[in-house]
């Protein structure tokens, strides 16, 4: 943040030394408005550091269509093309569908890389099968988002993946992110968060849940009635 584009070419040594060798096989601007430089002015500097072989592929983060269009022409002179746009993406807040995003993903060839694939724990169902976890949250998580109204909106999907999860002997989460990762085709992927070893154990066998094309629709269905479109 408060950065400008030079600086994305100052601190890359910092950054490289502080891996110690282990390569920077993706870098990301993590918001189009995070700095005092132009989105060409950033994605210029990102080139750079890829044509001099300090990174290996580019991304950016909370991008818009429009403005993952302009990120991409600007590569394209460089001979580079954007790799991927991080963004909220989960069953309870599907807008890449409607604003442009996942259209703009799939004409660029860019991965969508889902933040808050868990809607901060919400698609888990603990909050549904302990509604007064809700008040053991930070102040900032409970009210940021609206917490307490988001877990009665996402019932009826919490519903559906419990059904899912029971037939399958698994937990919500991980249909949750299965449904997640297989819904839009191979656009999109997930980075969960995790804040105990158990759940980041729970997300990595999320990988070998298999949902039926009529599951993955049933969770679609269910989460549009819980207003995710
Ligand atoms: N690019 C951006 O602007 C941006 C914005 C936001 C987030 N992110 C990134 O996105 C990643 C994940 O996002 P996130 O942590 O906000 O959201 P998330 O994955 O939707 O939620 C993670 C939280 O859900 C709970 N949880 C996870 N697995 C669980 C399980 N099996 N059972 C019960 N609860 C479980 C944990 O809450 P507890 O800790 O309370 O147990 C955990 O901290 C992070 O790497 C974050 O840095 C990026």
């Amino acid at each position: 943040m408060l950065r400008t584009a030079a600086s994305i070419g100052n601190t890359i040594d910092t950054r490289l030394a502080a891996l110690q060798g282990y390569p920077i096989d993706l870098y990301q601007i993590h918001h189009p408005y995070g700095g005092f430089s132009s989105i060409p002015a950033q994605v210029r500097a990102m080139a750079q550091l890829a044509k001099d072989s300090r990174i290996r592929s580019i991304g950016v983060s909370n991008f818009s269509a429009a403005q993952m269009e302009q990120a991409s022409a600007v590569l394209a002179t460089y001979g580079l093309t954007l790799a991927s746009n991080q963004v909220k993406i989960n069953a309870l807040h599907r807008n890449i569908e409607t604003n442009g995003v996942l259209a703009a993903a799939n004409r660029l060839g860019v991965t969508l890389i889902a933040y808050t694939p868990l809607e901060s724990g919400i698609l888990t169902g603990r909050f549904h099968d302990d509604p007064q976890a809700v008040e053991s949250l930070t102040r900032v998580r409970r009210i940021a988002g609206g917490f307490a109204k988001k877990v009665t909106q996402a019932t009826p999907l919490v519903d559906e993946l419990r059904a899912v999860a029971k037939a399958h002997d698994v937990s919500l989460s991980q249909v949750a992110l299965s449904w997640l990762v297989t819904y839009y085709d191979d656009t999109v992927v997930a980075i969960p968060g995790a804040s105990k070893p158990h759940q980041a154990t729970q997300a990595a066998a999320a990988m070998s849940v298999q949902l039926s094309a009529t599951e993955r629709a049933g969770i679609a269905d269910a989460s549009r009635r819980s207003g995710a479109l």
